[in-house]
């Protein structure tokens, strides 16, 4: 068999596309209805897909009197996903800066339990200056203590799940014994940030702890997905940037001692697909055409921590000048290398550059036939550019459908996607091992 591709739905409003959520034929479940979510887990997991996944941000976007967005908490959310699917792997973010390791270990061996073992952890260290107003109000925390709190956050999330034994629990009625204490050990750290002194109060769960799932992409965050992502999400414009982050990651996680094949690289891909490339190009303007570039202005600042854009007009070509040093941001730093990067290679008027970051916010988009993207796919996953994709469809769930039915069946005969799930984790299905009891 040859090697195979991975694909993770990641859910986003009624899709990606910033004015998804008002077209006529997206879904017509409200947006706090855990239906919705239970529909497009299930039409995923149909698909065979991997995963899905689920973002979160830790406060309400100043743009809600126009854009939708998810409004369940994602942990919460898979809880019930978790019931309502029986294969799929199920992944949410959660915070590092804004969570206690206790609370979050707890949470995520329970969702692996609830799960028979299909959950990952998006760790991130949360960009939105808006998030830190609400934890305490101290302002948004430095990029560079961001990463260093998620390096130790990782560290005791990591030792909580490791301390108990896979064989800590006997459970033995006849003898009245229930776990071996001496299998169940504390961890007692007592480190810069945190101090827990462990054991966690649960049994170890079936993947042992969840899949890491990281998604930041500047030099400290790669260097933090070397050490200890199993898969990464990333925003790539174009092949040739995606083949470079490949690369580099991979060979990053080898100095790290790591095998590269256990870091697998999952760019952005926002097809919309037709049976004609025209009329995939058409339902693309028609989508454009609804959305409000005052709403892209505001999301545009807040990748920037809350730069002042207004003074900019719509029609004038761009210029790197008009945004911060990308190295200055202390938010989203990579995407914000993605956008002054294309302002510098294409100098596209603020309009232009407004309308290709509402089509799925600086993540790899196109519009063709499903052979086109099957091509498209296969090139990608053949060059040096990705393991797989982390699908975010344009409209949902329509453009989730004709993926699943047209594209699929398409990399299945190429012998690039499976046609039964094999295992039943998400290790399972990304191929990782589990990791081993420390003790
Ligand atoms: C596909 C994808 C999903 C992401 N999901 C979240 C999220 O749910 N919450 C969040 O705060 N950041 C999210 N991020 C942002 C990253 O975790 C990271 O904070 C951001 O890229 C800034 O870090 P960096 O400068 O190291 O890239 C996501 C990024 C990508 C590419």
């Amino acid at each position: 068999m040859k090697r195979q591709l991975h694909l993770n739905l990641f859910i986003q409003s009624r899709g990606h596309h910033e004015a998804s959520w008002r077209h006529p034929s997206a879904s017509p479940f409200a947006l706090s209805d855990i239906g919705y979510y239970r529909d497009l887990a299930q039409r995923a997991e149909a698909g065979l897909f991997d995963s899905i996944f689920l973002a979160d941000t830790l406060a309400l976007m100043d743009t809600v009197g126009h854009a939708a967005s998810n409004w369940l908490e994602p942990v919460t959310a898979l809880g019930a996903l978790a019931m309502t699917t029986s294969r799929i792997g199920l992944i949410a973010t959660a915070s590092t800066t804004y969570a206690e390791p206790f609370n979050l270990a707890r949470q995520f061996g329970s969702l692996d339990h609830i799960s028979n073992g299909r959950v990952g952890w998006n760790i991130v260290t949360s960009w939105l200056a808006a998030a830190a107003r609400n934890y305490g109000g101290a302002g948004l925390v430095s990029h560079d203590e961001r990463y260093e709190r998620g390096e130790e956050f990782v560290q005791v999330a990591k030792a909580l799940w490791d301390s108990w034994a896979d064989d800590a629990v006997l459970d033995d009625r006849a003898s009245g014994r229930y776990a071996k204490p001496d299998r169940i050990r504390p961890i007692d750290h007592d480190g810069k940030f945190y101090r827990v002194a462990g054991p966690i109060n649960m049994p170890r769960s079936p993947q042992g702890r969840p899949v890491f799932v990281q998604a930041g992409s500047s030099d400290t965050g790669r260097r933090f997905a070397a050490r200890h992502a199993e898969a990464v999400f990333t925003a790539q414009m174009e092949k040739k940037t995606a083949q470079a982050f490949y690369a580099d990651l991979k060979s990053l996680a080898a100095t790290e001692g790591r095998a590269p094949e256990q870091i697998l690289i999952l760019p952005g891909l926002s097809p919309l697909i037709a049976s004609t490339e025209a009329e995939a190009q058409r339902m693309a303007r028609e989508l454009n055409d609804l959305t409000d570039p005052e709403v892209g202005r505001k999301r545009l600042s807040g990748r920037f921590g809350g730069h002042d854009f207004s003074h900019l007009p719509l029609d004038k070509p761009l210029a790197p000048e008009d945004f911060p040093d990308p190295a200055t941001v202390q938010a989203a730093r990579s995407r914000t290398e993605v956008i002054v990067g294309l302002v510098s290679r294409e100098k596209p008027t603020l309009r232009q550059l407004l309308a290709y970051l509402a089509g799925a916010r600086g993540h790899f988009t196109t519009a063709g036939t499903p052979e086109q993207i099957a091509d498209l796919i296969e090139d990608w996953f053949g060059d040096g550019a990705a393991d797989g994709f982390n699908l975010m469809p344009p409209l949902l769930p329509s453009m989730l459908d004709v993926f699943v039915d047209e594209v699929v069946p398409l990399l299945q005969k190429r012998d690039l996607f499976r046609t039964a799930y094999q295992g039943s984790t998400l290790r399972d299905h990304f191929g990782l091992p589990r990791p081993p009891c420390r003790f």
